[in-house]
């Protein structure tokens, strides 16, 4: 045993056929009884600081390592090899680990789950109501003048947020205003008026409750959602609170979509879902509910990180912006079919979700005992995908921690494409991917043509997970009008 664990590493043992070591044996952090390795979490810095905790641990133990997180064991995986051979194994219905206070106030409220949430055959049902608009290019393609639209009215209006230096008080805030707009439009054909004078107080409300219901969402994983529920904790109150504001505006939206759609055709998402009379109303109100979240948090986030490195970035930037004149003249807006012949935008954005990834980790429930990496892990366990820790990695991008777009276009063949996932992988990859990777492309072209995006100091910005992986500052770009 002792030659298997010191010559061979996890990858290699992936090919060895031996039998797998006992899951005990895997390396991993000080397990205390009870609440497995939560304190050790605590004095690195806490689970805002978990990426950069994860990180040091895969270093520590290797590619793969054994966690226990308090009320569930894990096992942590940062290697795309490995990740590989989880996608070979995936079952019909792949299962996340269940997000446990989602779950309970669902069953509190008697509210519909969502695709977040739900597993198995329900799943995939409501999966395959709304995959085919959502994830076939050619269907997505076809909201890019939605997107434009906004994007026209987004360029006027971060114009006139901007102060006399170029800097936007609350860039995130405005970059989430675009997003609730943008993800309204594609979802209901409703313009909610954040970009204008005439906003609704409900669009505040649901950007608002999705930041406070993603605070809670990490200390109600680790410390018992039941017990927080059973005690009517501060913590459970105010994430049922978030969530009830976020059913709130969700149902107002689609109650008003139905009342007008009934009156023409339309090709919102929610008039083509509705088509098919698959869901029920409840049904609807649960997976546009998650639809809506994903769209407003995820593709803001992603597209603060690309202003930030490229304001910190000229050169990358000066490059950007001549593969944008050379393929979109000036006097024209955007379209999906002039995006594919940007190779360079496209690594702009890939490159900055290797750096700065949104989502830095998802997971996998293994429902049956799996061979990984030459150890036998039991079903039950929940396999922490750890993106982060393979992007951050030398070993599979070179000068890692640098942002180089150039690696997607020269070196684009020796990269791993399983070291790199910012949307997940397999069956239960993010249904989201194709419209978030468009808004963004549509986006990038309208700021980078209209904006010199400059950068107002060199002081790091730290990263910290809440949900998402937030910036802990306020953003260090300014916007010149070009
Ligand atoms: C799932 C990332 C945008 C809706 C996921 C997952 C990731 C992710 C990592 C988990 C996948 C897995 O477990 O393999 C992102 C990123 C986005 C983004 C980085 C933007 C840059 C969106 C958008 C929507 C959305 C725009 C809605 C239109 C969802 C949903 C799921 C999901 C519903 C669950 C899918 C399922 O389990 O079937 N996303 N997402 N996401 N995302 Fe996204």
């Amino acid at each position: 045993i002792s030659h298997f664990v010191h010559y061979h590493t996890p990858s290699e043992c992936l090919t060895l056929p031996r039998q797998p070591l006992p899951f005990c044996s895997l390396p991993g952090p000080v397990d205390y009884p009870g609440i497995g390795s939560i304190l050790n979490i605590l004095w690195n810095g806490g689970l805002k600081n978990q990426h950069e905790i994860m990180f040091k641990y895969h270093k520590k133990f290797g590619k793969i390592f054994k966690m226990n997180l308090g009320f569930f064991k894990s096992v942590q995986i940062g290697d795309p090899t490995m990740l590989e051979t989880f996608l070979r194994k995936e079952s019909i219905y792949p299962k996340r680990m269940e997000i446990k206070p989602w779950k309970m106030y669902r069953d509190y409220r008697e509210e519909a789950c969502g695709l977040l949430i739900l597993d198995g055959q329900e799943w995939f049902k409501m999966r395959r109501a709304t995959q085919t608009k959502l994830m076939k290019p050619k269907e997505v393609f076809q909201m890019d003048m939605k997107i434009n639209e906004v994007m026209a009215d987004f360029i006027t209006y971060i114009d006139n947020k901007c102060d006399e230096t170029g800097s936007v008080a609350d860039l995130y805030a405005e970059l989430n205003k675009l997003s609730y707009e943008t993800i309204c439009y594609v979802l209901y054909n409703e313009r909610s008026g954040l970009l204008q004078q005439t906003c609704k107080e409900e669009a505040f409300l649901f950007i608002k409750s999705v930041k406070e219901m993603m605070y809670y969402l990490g200390p109600l994983i680790v410390t018992s959602a039941e017990l927080h529920k059973k005690f009517n904790s501060r913590q459970w109150q105010n994430h049922t609170k978030a969530w009830d504001n976020i059913f709130l505006t969700v149902k107002h939206c689609i109650d008003k979509s139905l009342e007008q759609s009934s009156t023409g055709k339309r090709n919102d998402l929610l008039s083509v879902i509705c088509s098919d009379n698959l869901l029920t109303k409840k049904q609807l109100y649960g997976i546009f509910a998650e639809l809506q979240i994903g769209g407003v948090e995820t593709t803001a986030n992603s597209l603060l990180w690309i202003m930030l490195h490229l304001s910190r970035n000229k050169d990358v930037q000066q490059h950007l912006l001549q593969e944008i004149q050379s393929k979109c003249p000036s006097n024209q807006a955007p379209t999906a079919s002039m995006l594919q012949s940007m190779p360079y935008l496209k690594s702009c954005i890939k490159e900055s979700m290797r750096l700065t990834p949104t989502v830095p980790f998802t997971s996998r429930t293994l429902e049956e005992d799996t061979n990984f990496g030459g150890y036998l892990i039991p079903q039950g366990t929940i396999a922490m995908i750890n993106f982060h820790a393979m992007t951050w990695n030398d070993e599979f991008f070179p000068d890692a921690r640098e942002y180089k777009p150039e690696r997607w276009m020269k070196d684009k063949h020796s990269i791993n494409p399983f070291a790199h996932t910012p949307f997940g992988i397999g069956k239960r990859m993010c249904i989201g991917r194709r419209l978030a990777e468009l808004q963004l492309q549509l986006a990038l072209c309208w700021l980078v043509q209209n904006f010199q995006i400059d950068s107002s100091d060199k002081e790091p910005v730290k990263a910290i997970v809440s949900g998402l992986m937030i910036p802990t500052r306020k953003l260090p770009v300014s916007l010149k009008k070009r």
